[in-house]
């Protein structure tokens, strides 16, 4: 079996590797020539826990290349995994993915399985379809293809494992000979007894939205519940626990915090928004869900200025600028909003994430001269009246409290992801404010 994956971020790249680690050979293909001269060096254009090591392993079955006609006629079945950006309206961006269908339908030599892995609205396997068959009546050829909806469900960080040992495989599909052909692809999980669920195109895509709306509605949900155990006196920690304790609702996503980020959730959440609008359907819950994730990133910056009352000309040091841990990723991250406002207000910033330090600085390029980028997370307390922890890496779980309080100035601490909440040291050590701890 040959496949061919379109497409070389996140999703192209992990799924190449698990792919070839499988058995099957992979041409990975990309436009982006740096990438793919990098990645025929062995770099890794992401950073993403195993990676490396699974591109070496697997040397041998995966090629990159830029070459889409190559990739295409050597493919039984070519994945679409490029990236669908947010347009400006929040609906997102097909433009990669239409251009990848174009190429397919150009360059196809037989018949051919193209399976979308990028996440897309809605109706977008029917409208590849239309592309290729156009490509192909251009050409005046009259090959038979399928267009399968095969939806991710990776975490970054985790997305080797994820990968590697999914919770189920979706896929949408219209014909038999399809339906075996990515049998065959996934032939390891199958053995594996890895559930799959069979079912239409357009409920395949669906469904990726569906869990990931659902997802960031559990969390906005314990987030709004978290202002108010602050407010009541309650403890959200706990409250999450109880809830948790309920099988049908599970402890899983239930950790309050400073909003949800990513390049999914908050993209995802206001694409599905805008379908069911172009459909005629408003749906409050995930706008709700969308609107409680904006005002809770907003809510910590004002909790940490009005505890502090003031932090003009104060020294605050944060910790973790990526949106979560193990990755480099700072798209929709917390910390960009409230670095920002703590600025606005006059505070100076020192911070240290053990990610993503490069790629912060551009993202802050109009306020740099504000922010102090430190080699760990001592230098940045260094001084500080307040330590503000946004993401829980696990070195900020293991730091030392009592170094940390001899080095700051003042000794407010702002635990934004609650990870040193249960240590009573905390307490006598500074003036402790975590979330939805009342
Ligand atoms: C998410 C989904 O979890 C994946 O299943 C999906 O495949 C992926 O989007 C995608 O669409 O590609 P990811 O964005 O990598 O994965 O990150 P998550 O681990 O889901 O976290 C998303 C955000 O929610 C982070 O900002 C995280 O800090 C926040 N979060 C998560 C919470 O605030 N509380 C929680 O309890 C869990």
């Amino acid at each position: 079996m040959k496949i061919g994956i379109i497409g070389t971020g996140y999703v192209g790249l992990v799924h190449g590797a698990v792919m070839a680690d499988f058995g099957i050979e992979v041409i990975c293909a990309d436009i982006d020539k740096q990438k793919i001269d990098k990645l025929n060096k062995g770099e890794v254009p992401i950073y993403e826990p195993g990676l490396k090591e699974l591109l070496q392993k697997v040397n041998d079955r995966i090629q990159f290349t830029t070459d889409l006609e190559y990739t295409v006629e050597n493919s039984e079945a070519i994945f679409i995994a490029v990236g669908t950006p947010q347009a400006e309206d929040g609906s997102a961006d097909l433009t990669y993915v239409f251009q990848a269908a174009e190429s397919i339908g150009k360059h196809m030599n037989g018949y051919k399985v193209i399976v979308n892995k990028s996440t897309v609205p809605v109706g977008t396997g029917k409208r590849v379809k239309e592309i290729i068959k156009k490509q192909l009546e251009n050409k005046d050829v009259n090959y038979d293809f399928d267009v399968v909806s095969n939806p991710e469900f990776l975490r970054e960080g985790k997305a080797i494992k994820d990968s590697q040992l999914p919770d189920r495989i979706i896929i949408g599909c219209e014909s038999e000979k399809a339906k075996e052909i990515m049998k065959k692809i996934y032939d390891v999980l199958y053995l594996k007894e890895t559930p799959f669920l069979f079912t239409n195109i357009e409920t395949a895509e669906t469904i990726k939205y569906a869990a990931n709306a659902f997802l960031a509605v559990k969390i906005s949900y314990i987030n709004e519940m978290a202002l108010l155990c602050e407010k009541v006196g309650a403890d959200v920690q706990e409250v999450a626990k109880a809830m948790g304790m309920d099988g049908r609702i599970s402890s899983k996503f239930l950790n309050a915090g400073p909003g949800f980020g990513g390049s999914c959730f908050p993209k995802d959440t206001r694409a599905i928004y805008d379908t069911a609008l172009k459909n005629s359907e408003e749906m409050m819950v995930i706008k709700g869900a969308i609107e409680a994730n904006e005002k809770q990133k907003r809510k910590m910056a004002e909790k940490i200025i009005s505890i502090m009352e003031t932090v003009s000309n104060k020294t605050i040091g944060i910790l973790g600028l990526s949106f979560k841990p193990e990755t480099d990723d700072m798209r929709e991250a917390p910390s960009i909003n409230i670095i920002r406002e703590l600025v606005q207000k006059g505070a100076r910033i020192k911070t240290f994430c053990p990610g993503a330090m490069k790629e912060a600085r551009p993202i802050f390029s109009d306020i740099n001269e504000h922010i102090q980028y430190c080699k760990d997370e001592y230098e940045a307390v260094k001084d500080a009246h307040a330590v503000v922890i946004i993401t829980e890496w696990n070195q900020f779980r293991g730091m030392n409290l009592q170094r940390t309080k001899k080095l700051m100035k003042d000794n407010y601490m702002f635990d934004l992801r609650n990870i040193h909440a249960k240590d009573k040291s905390v307490y006598e050590l500074f003036q402790y404010y975590g979330v939805g701890k009342g």
